[in-house]
């Protein structure tokens, strides 16, 4: 049986190794995001977390990006994505530790906003709707 402390130990090991998103059996979270809006522009998603940047990617229009990250093991993790296209911009928590088992998500952008599922629950997640800003601070 793995003990706490061993868990621990094992996750400063690999932190220290930078095999922490890799390391075969660690918890991972996997999300999708699919460019749906009818206008078939370009769309900007950024995730990240507090210590775990994911960088933007640019989404053709009916394409999808697949983002693959690895749990915080002291607990807590909570990603963030925000989108723009054109003069709108959005922001949507992708991911919250605390959810339990909610390990793929699939998020649909399209000229509504956002919505996503989560895939193994099937449980219909958080929606966000585009807002209008003057200026991109992305
Ligand atoms: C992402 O795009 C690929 C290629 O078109 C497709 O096979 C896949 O099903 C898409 N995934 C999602 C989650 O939409």
């Amino acid at each position: 049986m793995i003990t706490m402390i061993h868990k621990v130990l094992l996750a400063a090991v690999l932190l220290a190794a930078g095999y922490y998103d890799t390391a075969e059996g660690w918890d991972t979270v996997t999300i999708h995001v699919t460019n749906k809006l009818s206008t078939r522009r370009i769309l900007i998603v950024h995730c990240k977390s507090d210590d775990d940047d994911l960088g933007g990617s640019a989404i053709d229009a009916g394409a999808n990006i697949t983002l693959v990250f690895g749990q915080n093991v002291f607990g807590g993790t909570l990603f963030w994505c925000s989108a723009a296209y054109e003069d709108k911009r959005l922001s949507f928590k992708a991911y919250e530790q605390n959810d339990h088992n909610t390990f793929v998500k699939v998020f649909d952008v399209s000229d509504d906003g956002v919505g996503g599922i989560d895939v193994y629950s099937g449980n219909l997640l958080h929606i966000s709707r585009w807002r209008i800003i003057s200026h991109l601070n992305f």
